[in-house]
């Protein structure tokens, strides 16, 4: 870089806002660890920025509406002379594109979120005004070919970005105790109500070294908890082979591409599956205190994975599996090639296996044709499944999806919006009882951070009251639990450790507790 091009960056601020998902999340840390190394300094300030970024999802209307809703504001401003480089990263252009750019000048450049290894020129031209056309101003998966499986880990610059903050010591620092690593990009599945396949492209899986490599150099660096992430997590496979790259040289293959999960292994050729994965990063870093992973599907779970959980103390007894819908017919027109009768069977078979898992689930209420049996049908399915919370959203048709295009989006909104909250006050009723079932026992607890309660009291002078300081973390099944202690030293001390918790009383989504060493 030219003194020039450093004296556009030095100390110039960026605000950073993030929507959706934890993929959403970990992209933002990354994009976030890339542009600090080079001089970029993170601030909270929207108004004051020389940068404004907004890490975008298109999985809903309503989150995209938000950040169209900031759009707007800062084109405003910068039309009263405000000025700010405005960039827009993640699924939201990958859909939208060029149309944002035409119709929002104030956006001045665009990055989806298979190519953020590219935002740092993005912004660099932007910031010195050498920016003309459209297809300088956008990196998008629809630009180039897709990343495909044929590129090699070390020769792919998204991987690379993957693996920047595991090691660069700086970075690796702001990660934190519990930090999210990738194991698979994209989506196969092509739910016909889903963006994601569109915005994140085919399925590629990271290699299990590289994996391994990435959870072990966090670990080093004090990380307590580690959430492996994908789209379909149980889908992971990593064909060990070669294969060519653009240029016809042999490289090493980084994933077996579509449907790979299914393909039969062929002889002599290595495979590692979820359930390796898993055994691998448990037994390889063993001071790695706590192993969860998200999202699953219901179908391709295999007892493999479930015994490993099982069997490995350090791996959570959690699964976040959406059932989407409790109703066959509904399932089929969302493709999601399983019955109710085949995700209630995983989900005894993973009681079965692991009798204290906890299990947590989406459901999309008013999907197009949902008559009242259907959704009678879901809350049949809420009641069997006993989810310790279960998430719900009102079916929102979205552009390039197969849904919006073959079905009517015919559910009235008052119809759902009445489904939504009878849902959410019985799934409330189940989780107040798959809580309260905790009462008396002890638990593990990793403590996340001081609980809303005790942060409302800062600053609160309470005279001669002694404050209780409220901590507040997770059990191994996800749920959370809130403690007590009588110091901001002892609370200082346990924030980013595992305690063991007696749980005194419960809600419908909290547990509370007393340190083990007090009387329980
Ligand atoms: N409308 C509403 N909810 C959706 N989800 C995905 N696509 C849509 C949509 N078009 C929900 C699913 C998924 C979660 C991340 O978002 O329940 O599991
Ligand atoms: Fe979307 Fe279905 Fe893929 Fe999940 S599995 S990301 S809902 S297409």
């Amino acid at each position: 870089m030219s003194i020039k091009e450093e004296q556009h960056i030095a100390h110039k601020t960026i605000y950073l806002e993030t929507f959706g998902c934890q993929m959403n999340e970990l992209d933002s840390e990354l994009v976030q660890g890339q542009l600090t190394a080079l001089g970029y300094i993170f601030g909270d300030d929207r108004e004051s920025a020389d940068v404004v970024l907004f890490n975008t999802c298109s999985v809903r209307e309503q989150a995209e509406n938000k950040v169209l809703s900031r759009i707007g504001k800062l084109g405003i401003a910068k039309k009263n002379g405000r000025e700010v480089v405005v960039g827009l990263l993640g699924c939201l252009p990958e859909r939208e594109g060029k149309r944002l750019l035409g119709t929002y000048p104030q956006i001045d450049f665009i990055c989806g979120p298979s190519e953020l290894d590219r935002l740092p020129s993005l912004l660099h031209n932007a910031m010195v005004g050498e920016m003309v056309s459209a297809a300088e101003r956008s990196a998008l998966q629809g630009n180039r070919s897709r990343r495909s499986s044929s590129l090699s880990a070390a020769e792919d610059n998204l991987e690379l970005l993957d693996l920047s903050r595991a090691f660069d010591p700086d970075f690796r620092q702001q990660s934190g105790k519990s930090a999210y690593v990738r194991i698979t990009r994209g989506c196969n599945k092509f739910c016909t109500y889903c963006v994601v396949p569109n915005t994140r492209g085919a399925e590629v899986h990271r290699p299990p070294d590289t994996i391994v490599d990435e959870c072990r150099a966090l670990v080093k660096s004090g990380t307590v908890e580690i959430t492996l992430l994908g789209q379909t997590v149980n889908h992971y496979r990593y064909t060990h082979g070669i294969a060519m790259n653009a240029e016809g040289r042999e490289v090493p293959q980084i994933g077996p591409g579509i449907s790979a999960f299914k393909k039969p292994i062929e002889e002599n050729q290595k495979v590692t599956t979820f359930a390796m994965l898993l055994r691998k990063i448990h037994d390889e870093v063993p001071e790695l205190q706590r192993l969860r992973f998200v999202t699953s599907y219901p179908i391709d779970f295999g007892d493999d994975i479930l015994n490993t959980m099982r069997d490995c103390p350090r791996i959570c007894n959690y699964l976040h599996v959406p059932a989407q819908s409790g109703s066959n017919a509904i399932l089929k027109k969302m493709n999601r090639g399983y019955t109710v009768e085949e995700y209630l069977k995983f989900i005894e078979r993973a009681r079965t296996i692991i009798p204290d898992v906890e299990i947590a689930g989406d459901i999309i209420i008013g999907f197009c044709g949902e008559t009242e049996e259907d959704y009678e049908a879901t809350r049949e399915l809420l009641r069997k499944a006993r989810f310790k919370n279960n998430f719900v959203f009102h079916y929102s048709p979205r552009p390039g999806t197969v849904a919006i295009d073959r079905f009517e989006d015919d559910v009235p909104r008052e119809v759902k919006k009445r489904r939504l909250n009878e849902l959410l006050a019985l799934g409330g009723e189940i989780s107040e009882s798959v809580h309260k079932a905790y009462e008396g026992r002890v638990v593990e607890v990793f403590v996340e951070r001081l609980s809303p309660k005790t942060s409302q009291q800062k600053g609160v002078e309470l005279k001669w009251e002694q404050p209780s300081i409220q901590l507040s973390g997770r059990t191994g099944g996800d749920l959370i639990c809130v403690f007590d202690v009588e110091s901001h030293e002892k609370a200082t001390l346990l924030l980013g450790t595992l305690v063991q918790v007696c749980i005194t009383s419960s809600a419908a989504l909290l547990l509370k507790g007393v340190l083990q060493a007090s009387e329980c």
